[in-house]
C-alpha cells in the first residue's frame, strides 16, 4: 500500500488540517476586513489570547489567508521575541509589504499564503520572498516605522488594496516600544487607511499594568479548549480527507484523551495515524496503542522543559499550586501559602519568578498553569 504522509500536525506554529472551532473569531476577521476594504474605516484591533498550545498563532495565520483568499492583500507578521525589539523588524517588513503591493495585483496575492506550512514572515508573502530595494526616502517624519506605514498604505490605497499587521508572543514587547506602535496606529484611526491589525499574547497581556489603550479598546478573543464536537472533527476530517477514516471509537479514545486542547488533538492524531500504517482505517485497538506515545511526548514536550526550567523551592510552590487546585478547583496566592505553612508574603517572590518565566499566569487573585494539563500532570507526580 502506497505510503500516506501524517496529516496531523504536532508543532508549535503549524497550521493544522482542520482548524475547527474558532467561528467567532474567523467571523470577526472577516468583518474587520470588510469595515476596513469596503467602508474606509479603520477597524479596532482583533486581540487574540490563551495559554500555550491553543492556537493563537495559527489563527493569525487563518487571518492571513483570509486577507489573501477574500481581498488579495498581504499580511505583516512579526513575532516579539524576549529582551529584542521588534519595531526594525516590523518597521522593514512594512516596506517590503509596500514594494510586494507595488510589482504584484491583486491575482498574484490570493493564493493561500499560510495553510499548510509554518507560519512566518516568507510564508506570509512578505519579507524573505520579496526583494526589497530601499529608495532614498525624502526628509520627513523622523519615526522610520510611521514612515513606513504611511508609505506603504499610500501604496496600498493606490492598488486598491489593504494590508494586514500580525503581531505574535506580545506578552514579551516592552512596555514602551508597545505604546510606540499603537500610539502610531491610534493616531491614523482616523485616516481610514485599509489596514486591520492583529495581535496575539499570552494570558498575561490582559493585566491593567501591561497593555496599552489602544489595545484595552480593541475587540478581545480568548481562545480556550475546543469542545468534545469540535476536537472529534479536527481528528476525524484530517483523516478521512487523507485516505484513512477514523472509526467512531477510535475518535472518541483519542478526543477523551486529547481534554480537548489544541496541540494534543494534533498529537494524538499523529500518533494514531502512525500506529495504523498498513490498515485502511485507524481502529480503537490502534487509537489505543498510540496513547502511551503521545502522553510521553506530551509530558517531556511541555511539562518536564517547564518543570526542569523551575528551582527546588519553585517546584515546591508549582506543587502546592497544583494540589490546591486539584482539592478545592481554585488557587490563590493566598490558599497556596497556606498549603505551604508560610506566610503569602514569604512565598509571593516565587509566585513572581513563576508568572515571568511564562509557567503561571493570574486571572484576577487565581493562579493558573499556562500549559493545559500541567496542574494534574504536577499533581501526579
Ligand atoms: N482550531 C484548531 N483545530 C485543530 N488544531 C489546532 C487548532 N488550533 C491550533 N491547533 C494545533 O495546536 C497546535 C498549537 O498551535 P499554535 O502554535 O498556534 O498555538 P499557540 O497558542 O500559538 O501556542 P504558543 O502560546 O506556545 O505560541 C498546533 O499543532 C496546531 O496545529
Ligand atoms: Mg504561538
Amino acid at each position: 500500500m502506497a505510503r500516506t504522509a501524517n496529516p496531523f500536525r504536532p508543532g508549535f506554529n503549524a497550521a493544522p488540517p482542520a482548524f475547527v472551532g474558532r467561528d467567532r473569531l474567523l467571523d470577526a476577521v472577516r468583518e474587520a476586513l470588510a469595515v476596513a476594504a469596503l467602508d474606509g474605516r479603520t477597524p479596532r484591533p482583533i486581540v487574540i489570547t490563551g495559554t500555550r498550545g491553543v492556537g493563537k498563532t495559527v489563527a493569525l495565520g487563518e487571518a492571513a489567508v483570509l486577507a489573501a483568499t477574500d481581498h488579495g492583500w498581504p499580511t505583516v507578521h512579526v513575532e516579539v521575541r524576549p529582551g529584542r525589539d521588534f519595531t526594525p523588524l516590523l518597521t522593514e517588513r512594512i516596506v517590503a509589504a509596500g514594494h510586494l503591493l507595488q510589482h504584484t495585483t491583486a491575482d498574484d496575492r490570493r493564493h493561500p499564503v499560510v495553510t499548510g506550512g509554518r507560519i512566518g514572515a516568507s510564508a506570509l508573502g512578505v519579507g524573505g520572498e520579496v526583494e526589497v530595494h530601499l529608495e532614498r526616502r525624502e526628509p520627513g517624519p523622523a519615526d522610520p516605522l510611521e514612515a513606513a506605514l504611511r508609505g506603504t498604505m499610500r501604496v496600498a490605497m493606490a492598488e486598491g488594496a489593504g494590508l494586514v499587521l500580525t503581531l505574535d508572543e506580545v506578552q514579551y514587547a516592552q512596555r514602551a516600544e508597545l505604546a510606540g506602535l499603537t500610539a502610531i496606529l491610534q493616531e491614523h484611526m482616523a485616516d481610514g487607511w485599509p489596514l486591520v491589525v492583529l495581535v496575539a499574547g499570552l494570558p498575561s497581556i490582559r493585566e491593567p499594568r501591561r497593555t496599552v489603550t489602544y489595545l484595552e479598546r480593541g475587540e478581545w478573543h480568548e481562545l480556550g479548549l475546543l469542545t468534545r464536537d469540535e476536537a472529534e472533527q479536527a481528528l476525524r476530517e484530517p483523516a478521512a480527507d487523507a485516505g484513512r477514516p477514523l472509526e467512531p471509537d477510535a475518535t472518541r479514545e483519542l478526543a477523551t484523551a486529547s481534554g480537548g486542547y489544541p496541540y494534543a488533538v494534533q498529537l494524538y492524531g499523529h500518533h494514531a495515524w502512525r500506529a495504523s500504517a498498513g490498515s485502511d482505517r485507524i481502529l480503537r485497538e490502534h487509537a489505543v496503542a498510540a496513547l502511551g506515545a503521545a502522553r510521553r511526548e506530551l509530558e517531556e514536550g511541555l511539562y518536564v522543559a517547564r518543570w526542569n526550567d523551575a528551582s527546588e523551592r519553585e517546584r515546591e510552590y508549582l506543587g502546592a499550586v497544583a494540589r490546591v487546585l486539584a482539592r478545592t478547583g481554585e488557587a490563590t496566592g493566598g490558599a497556596v501559602a497556606a498549603e505551604l505553612g508560610k506566610a503569602a508574603t514569604e512565598v509571593s517572590y516565587l509566585r513572581d519568578r513563576l508568572i515571568k518565566k511564562g509557567t503561571l499566569y493570574t486571572e484576577g487573585p487565581r493562579l493558573l498553569f499556562i500549559t493545559p494539563g500541567m496542574a494534574e500532570w504536577v499533581a501526579g507526580r
